[in-house]
């Protein structure tokens, strides 16, 4: 039976997606250039860890999940969806090469009654004069010929209580009739739909929630920061703000930020700001605030050895614990950890990373193999992602020194002198 809707990107966005709307019984076809990928997908193996290999072989075998890295698919189905990556250039600024070389493939396969929704994450704008013009150059009419929407996904990797089924979907077209048939879709498989006036207004949604998080996390940076100066414990001043029932939301200092979206997306928005003549200063302090946890951080690292060990960082024996950009998964994309790995491999220190979910990695001009976890035999542990497999409590008895970047040896670790936090 032919597929009803295809969608284009099958990564940490689109894999999910399709699992959705299978489950509400849609057939799905997912497109991607890898064909690894694609072969994995139909021998139902999943590589997401968000959609274990036993609820997408049984989709697969059911006839509800395929794969192809073949556009043509695209004329049999109703919906196309766009799930494709959204870099930065090296200047930093917006790569939309990689969806709209994807729209050129579907402009000549665009057929009467097809709907297609942009997911990826952009800037306000991009549905309308990116994609608009080049679906148009197939003849059909938006509005009367094909719908147009953008619908950003929200889907949040390793998070088991909100996923894409229960995070309410917003949707916006170029027309009303547009809106509503990228709400009807949705609708068939996703539980709450909010429907916005424009695609500009849904793609300026995705970036004010990711912006939100960028300079909130910055603020708490800074001030950790300044904790350290006033010795005063972030965590414990954190944690207490967050007992106030309203008009606070807790954020927690880190490393830096990490994945693909908070520190990329928000620059989408500086882009196109220029164009007004605007400047987004907050995006721009966020950013240079982030971005400079890792030194930091390094200097943390330096202090707890040289307090408690007598050492310098050149010579130490480190054991980086937790490398991918949060807990849970093992995405290593802009983690934090390769700065400070790379940092602490230039101050001169011999480090190694234990993840549970990150069995190598080749990034940055890094090429590691994860170690087998003997926190023992380092000078310190510098703990960088809280998976939830290890045991903090037991780790702060057996390690020699640790630093902790994310609070995982909570009480322990604060009554500890060998560990210090940020
Ligand atoms: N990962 C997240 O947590 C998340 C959350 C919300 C929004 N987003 C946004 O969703 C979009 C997709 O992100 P992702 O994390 O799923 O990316 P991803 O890198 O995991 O997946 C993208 C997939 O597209 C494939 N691909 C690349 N070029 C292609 C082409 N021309 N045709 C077909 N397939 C192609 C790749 O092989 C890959 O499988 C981005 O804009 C991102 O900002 C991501």
């Amino acid at each position: 039976m032919k597929p009803e809707i295809a969608i284009i990107g099958a990564g940490y966005v689109g894999v999910p997606l399709a699992q959705v709307f299978a489950d509400a019984g849609r057939r799905v076809v997912l497109v991607d250039v890898v064909q690894d990928r694609v072969d994995q997908l139909n021998r139902g193996e999943s590589y997401i860890e968000d959609v274990p290999s036993a609820v997408l072989g049984k989709l697969v075998e059911g006839g509800l999940i395929s794969a192809t890295s073949d556009y043509d698919i695209l004329r049999e189905t109703d919906s196309i969806l766009i799930a494709l990556p959204t870099p930065l250039s090296r200047q930093r600024e917006p790569d939309l090469s990689i969806v709209l070389n994807a729209v050129r493939e579907i402009a000549p396969r665009l057929r009467k009654g097809h709907l297609v929704v942009l997911e990826s994450t952009t800037y306000p704008g991009t549905t309308r004069e990116e994609i608009l013009p080049i679906l148009e150059t197939s003849g059909l009419i938006v509005g009367a010929d094909f719908s147009l929407a953008f619908s950003p996904e929200r889907v949040d990797p390793g998070r088991t209580d909100w996923t894409t089924k229960n995070v309410p979907k917003v949707a916006g077209g170029i027309t009303p009739a547009c809106t509503e048939r990228a709400a009807e879709l949705y609708g068939s498989a996703i539980d709450t739909i909010h429907r916005v006036s424009s695609p500009e207004a849904a793609e300026l949604t995705k970036l004010l929630e990711n912006i939100f998080r960028s300079v909130n996390i910055a603020l708490v940076n800074e001030l950790a920061i300044l904790c350290d100066r006033m010795d005063i414990d972030i965590w414990e001043v954190v944690g207490a703000a967050a007992t106030k029932p309203f008009g606070f939301m807790s954020f927690s200092p880190g490393p830096g930020l990490g994945g693909h979206c908070i520190p990329i997306d928000p620059f989408y928005l500086t882009w196109k700001a220029r164009e007004f003549g605007f400047y987004t200063e907050f995006i721009e302090l966020a950013g240079k605030v982030n971005e400079e946890m890792p030194y930091f951080c390094r200097s943390l690292v330096s202090q707890a050895l040289n307090h408690a060990k007598e050492r310098s960082l050149k010579g130490s024996k480190l054991l980086v614990l937790g490398v991918a950009y949060k807990p849970g998964i093992g995405d290593m994309r802009e983690s934090p950890a390769l700065k400070l790995i790379s940092l602490l491999n230039n101050a001169g220190a011999e480090v190694s990373y234990h993840d549970p979910h990150v069995p190598k990695f080749s990034d940055h001009g890094l090429e590691m193999t994860c170690v087998p976890y003997e926190p023992a035999a380092y000078d310190c542990v510098v703990i960088v992602t809280d998976h939830h497999e290890i045991d903090y409590d037991q780790l702060v008895d057996d390690a020699q020194l640790v630093v902790d970047l994310r609070n995982a040896t909570g009480a322990k670790g604060t009554a500890s002198e060998k560990v210090f936090k940020l």
